[in-house]
């Protein structure tokens, strides 16, 4: 066995070691090989197993009665900020979101908006994700050959429209949105929100200003249904018949809007990264565009934007060789397994035509994504767009990602497009 790489605990978790040097992946690569299932002890941080193979993931993420997603955080959060996530004051803690149920409650919930989902239900959504990539990339084209950051231009702004669209958020409010959840998961980025203010206690009250903005949103659609998820949600009613509770209400459009956001800004900005750096990945797309399918995976599974998920056994549970004790904290790590030698060909390879492509980037089980598909919408919409009318893209300046362990990606990335005639 070699030697752990140093500094290995603070570097899968601490917000910083991401903002500095992103995704830990050679730190993956020697926990797959020597220690798939890893006590970490990080700085400042609950300890948890780290989990970084796919097999392990799997094996948990199906067994929902066993590793709970509602028994504790699913995100791992400082020692010294628990005080204030566990505060009841915080709107936050009042609304009820699927992501943190499990059965049979979270069955009960997902129901309610998971039929908007589907393929079937979403085929009014390709329009509005093919007018939104026309629109990004009418916009992007503005600025000609000038080197411009593709984060602000298009990635964070492609699924803010697509969400606020079928959320019903007006589109004078989608800026105040776009600084609020960037905010709220980017708590430990210098860049972000007021200088030196707490950001896991202004959390508080970015909770509220959410609550106030859905609540408008929901009253209007149950004075005035339309046909989209806003009315759906303002209107839903359980299997028994009962009407959904606000805070379940709420908490669905803080779900449906925080998961959809920085997850799928990231996965394109990670995609235009992947691009810059494998340009002949992007001329084999241009050549041959039926690949997009399998490059949309791809990208998913490279990515990775959900970075992990926390779960907490319920009882004691023999994992492979490890013994984990009821209490205790796993998190699995999905862009280690979507490494994982064991399941992968060449995985280090970015591959825009890989079959089979298992990756893990969406979940598996019980909560796996219930946006997939919206999410591979909006990614191939604008890999439609990016083939038929860019020729080639360059970098133009120093690229930057986000201190923060959970969802992660670029912050800026400077670009320069050339357009094909
Ligand atoms: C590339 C983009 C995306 C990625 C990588 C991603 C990833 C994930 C992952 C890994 C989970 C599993 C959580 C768990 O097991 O605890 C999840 C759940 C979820 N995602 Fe996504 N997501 C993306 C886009 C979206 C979009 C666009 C939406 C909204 C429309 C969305 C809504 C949700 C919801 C509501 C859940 C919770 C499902 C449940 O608990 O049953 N996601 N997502």
């Amino acid at each position: 066995m070699t030697m752990a790489p140093d500094n290995l605990d603070n570097r899968l978790v601490l917000n910083h070691e991401y903002g500095e040097q992103s995704f830990p992946y050679e730190e993956w690569r020697w926990l797959r090989a020597n220690e798939p299932v890893h006590m970490t002890d990080a700085e400042n941080v609950q300890p948890f197993w780290a989990i970084t193979k796919h097999r392990h993931i799997t094996e948990i993420s199906s067994q929902p009665d066993v590793f709970s997603s509602a028994a504790g955080n699913i995100i791992l959060f400082r020692k010294d900020q628990m005080d204030v996530i566990a505060d009841e004051s915080n709107p936050f803690n009042q609304m009820r979101v699927i992501i943190s149920m499990d059965p049979p409650d979270h069955r009960t919930f997902r129901k309610v908006a998971s039929g908007f989902f589907t393929p079937r239900g979403i085929t009014r959504l390709d329009e509005i994700v093919t007018d939104t990539a026309t629109l990004m990339m009418d916009r992007l084209a503005e600025h000609g050959d000038e080197p411009v950051d593709f984060v602000e231009l298009v990635a964070q702004r492609h699924p803010l429209r697509v969400l606020c669209t079928i959320l019903g958020v007006p589109e004078a409010d989608e800026d105040r949105l776009l600084e609020l959840t960037s905010q709220l998961f980017a708590f430990d980025d210098p860049d972000v929100g007021r200088p030196g203010e707490d950001r896991v206690a202004a959390s508080a009250e970015l909770g509220m200003e959410f609550f106030t903005m859905f609540n408008t949103i929901i009253e209007d659609r149950r004075a005035n249904p339309r046909d989209d998820l806003a009315s759906l949600l303002a209107n839903a009613t359980l299997e028994n018949g009962e009407p959904m509770g606000l805070v379940e209400t709420l908490g669905y459009y803080l779900i449906v809007f925080n998961a959809g956001h920085d997850t799928t800004r990231h996965s394109l900005s990670g995609a235009m990264a992947a691009f810059l750096d494998h340009p002949e990945e992007f001329a084999r797309l241009k050549a041959d565009p039926s690949l997009i399918k399998t490059a949309v995976e791809e990208i998913v599974r490279w990515t990775a934007p959900v970075n992990y998920m926390k779960r907490t056994a319920l009882r004691d549970y023999q994992l492979d060789d490890t013994l984990i004790r009821e209490g205790e904290a796993v998190a699995m790590f999905y862009g280690a397994a979507n490494r994982d030698e064991e399941v992968f060909d060449d995985p280090d390879r970015f591959d825009v035509g890989r079959t089979p492509n298992r990756h893990l980037g969406f979940g598996w089980a019980e909560h796996y994504c219930l946006g997939a598909h919206l999410a591979k919408a909006s990614i191939a919409a604008l890999l439609e767009q990016m083939v038929e009318r860019v020729d080639s893209i360059e970098p133009a300046g120093d690229r930057s990602v986000v201190s923060a362990s959970f969802v992660h990606g670029y912050k800026h990335l400077p670009v320069r497009v050339n357009w094909s005639s």
